[in-house]
């Protein structure tokens, strides 16, 4: 069934929960309980879906609902992690907590995908970017006067983009339906084999094989067919998506529609992350358009039996939903928890039917090579990894933002164009990719060198790599969705034993312990997060090992203060005598 009436499909049991939230600032157990009489479905559900979800609360938020982003670019190499304490001061409340009178709330969030203008937080799920101490005391005052977000001032809302480079995909406007046309013209085998020869690979990060994935759900057994966009973005340092999302809303239709007549499905999703809400008008109103001109609906382009529409569900603030089998669990209306693989989403996806899942640029990419063919595309490039890709490069340079390169481009290359001049390392994929010294910066943006979803965080020599490893660390022990013990521990173990060294308190033991824990995570997990969620840690231990041995201490040190852990037996005890405490000499 075609879901035409309204794309934001307010039925969707994501959407539901949003509204209450957004309503009542939590979800009380009466609520979930209407909702689940609502939906039919067991309360356990709606309680376990609540409970996954970051943006989701069992307990009630402030009317004024602060998150900073913690993600490396805006919390620690731009300092948001000091503003979030110096509002916290000023406003008087314990980070993580709502304030007594139910005012406001302030606490952390993962990425928000803001990465190029400075610290960002949500505000009631709206971000406010480029923040510095000057602007708090206006916040603080604007939430104090009780002054509802949107009479704040206009300008703290704008989201520019800047666009440093353009290639392939960034300089060619496509005219809506002309890929379409293409396949009405060439035919559906013709135009598939177009893109099979393209070479064109997946944008997200996996790099699978585009024209493959399209044929085998095509001829995956099944009459229902669905196309899905991950638009979910989650990497910490990508904001790439974003973009296109804003300026190429209607080459991204194009494509999913296109994928749609290759595969033979009537219905497309796009899973918009939960931080990116504030696109949704400007999607919706794009799919309107498409309508409008026949693009979308019912016989499209004037072809008898070509139905297709694309509807959107937003996410909730979990990271491991851009994973694409615990995206199609949220989809489903369920906690992100990825799926066994095999069966992959091609033949047993969405509602377990065949499913197409591509990341946003991997569509608009398609719809490019439909329109100018294969020879076009694998033109630039390398012979493994055909056309560009979109880079989103943030940290310690004079000029972040998109930057979109042929594969094959050098790291030095991308560091010169982007103005920065001391880099000590950078970190390509986001906290699950690569960890890059300047002794590798000769190798290559490219699937069979140095892969990436588009995420180049850029440190300077003034940082501290630990710091950036516990940033990274942190990340992973928060968004692990706890489905099995070798992430769900590893990541905790990782994340203390990185804690453990910064305090001083780590030992000569910790360098063999960090190579074994991470080699479990890596090794042991059962999805692709958990595979990559020590990645940082192996890279680092390699290359900068200083980082973490110059930290060590070469006696045993207990790794916590055993006295002050004893403090609360003392106090129920009533002993707080000088013989009631360890003797620490
Ligand atoms: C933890 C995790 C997070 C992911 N996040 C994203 C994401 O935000 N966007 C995305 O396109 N792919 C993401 N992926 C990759 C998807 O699982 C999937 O490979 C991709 O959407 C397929 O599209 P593509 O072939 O066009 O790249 C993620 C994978 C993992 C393991
Ligand atoms: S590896 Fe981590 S994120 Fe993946 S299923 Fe296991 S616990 Fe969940």
């Amino acid at each position: 069934m075609m879901n035409r009436s309204n794309s934001f499909a307010p039925e969707h049991l994501l959407h539901r929960l949003h509204a209450t939230q957004q309503q009542y600032r939590y979800i009380s157990p009466p609520a979930m309980q209407q909702i689940a009489a609502e939906y039919q479905l067991p309360l356990s559900q709606i309680a376990a879906v609540v409970a996954f979800y970051s943006f989701f609360s069992t307990q009630p938020r402030g009317r004024f609902d602060i998150l900073f982003s913690n993600c490396t670019s805006c919390g620690y190499l731009a300092d948001g992690e000091n503003l979030l304490q110096l509002l916290c001061q000023q406003l008087q409340v314990i980070p993580g907590t709502t304030r007594a009178d139910g005012l406001v709330s302030i606490g952390e969030t993962s990425c928000t995908g803001m990465c190029d203008h400075g610290p960002s937080m949500l505000v009631n799920g709206t971000p406010v970017t480029g923040l510095n101490a000057g602007k708090l005391p206006q916040i603080a005052q604007l939430i104090q006067d009780q002054i509802p977000v949107p009479q704040w001032p206009a300008a703290w809302f704008e989201i520019s983009d800047t666009v440093h480079r353009r290639d392939l995909l960034l300089s060619n406007p496509l005219i809506p339906g002309n890929a379409l046309q293409q396949v009405f013209q060439q035919g559906i085998s013709e135009i598939l084999a177009v893109i099979q020869q393209s070479g064109l690979r997946g944008r997200g990060g996996a790099g699978f094989d585009t024209g493959k994935k399209w044929q085998l759900c095509r001829e995956a057994p099944g009459d229902t067919r669905y196309v899905v966009c991950n638009a979910d973005e989650g990497e910490p340092g990508t904001f790439k998506d974003r973009y296109l999302l804003r300026e190429y809303a209607d080459a991204l239709f194009e494509g999913m529609t296109l994928c749609a007549l290759v595969i033979g499905a009537q219905q497309g999703f796009i899973y918009l992350r939960g931080e990116y809400r504030y696109l949704l008008p400007h999607l919706e109103t794009g799919l309107d358009h498409r309508r409008r001109l026949g693009l979308l609906g019912v016989n499209i382009l004037g072809q008898r039996g070509f139905d297709f529409d694309i509807g959107i569900v937003v996410g909730a603030g979990a990271y491991i939903c851009g994973e694409e089998s615990a995206l199609i669990e949220s989809l489903e209306g369920k906690p992100g928890i990825p799926r066994i693989r095999p069966p992959f989403p091609v033949t047993h996806g969405y509602l377990g039917q065949p499913t197409v899942v591509n990341n946003v640029e991997t569509f608009i990419a398609a719809a490019q090579i439909a329109v100018h063919g294969a020879g076009w595309f694998k033109a630039s490039g390398t012979p493994t990894s055909a056309g560009t890709k979109l880079l989103s490069i943030s940290g310690d340079c004079r000029k972040p933002g998109i930057y979109e390169y042929p594969f094959g481009v050098t790291i030095r290359q991308v560091l010169h164009d982007c103005g920065a001049t001391d880099a000590q390392a950078v970190q390509i994929g986001g906290p699950a990719g690569a960890l890059i010294g300047v002794a590798e910066f000769d190798r290559t943006i490219a699937f069979d060198d140095v892969s990436t979803g588009g995420s180049v965080l850029i440190f300077g020599q003034s940082h501290d790599l630990l710091a950036i490893h516990r940033n990274f660390a942190h990340f992973f022990a928060h968004e692990s969705c706890g489905f099995c013990a070798p992430c769900r521990i590893g990541t905790q173990l990782l994340k203390n034993a990185l804690d453990t060294i910064a305090a001083g308190r780590g030992s000569i033991f910790a360098f063999d312990e960090l190579q074994k824990l991470g080699q479990i995570v890596k090794h042991q997990s059962h999805c692709g997060l958990g595979h990559t969620a020590a990645n940082h840690v192996l890279d680092g231990l390699r290359q900068f090992p200083q980082a973490f041995s110059s930290r060590l201490q070469s006696q045993f040190t207990a790794r916590f203060d055993l006295d002050q852990a004893l403090a609360s037996a003392r106090q129920i005890t009533r002993r707080d005598d000088a013989a009631a405490h360890l003797d620490n000499e």
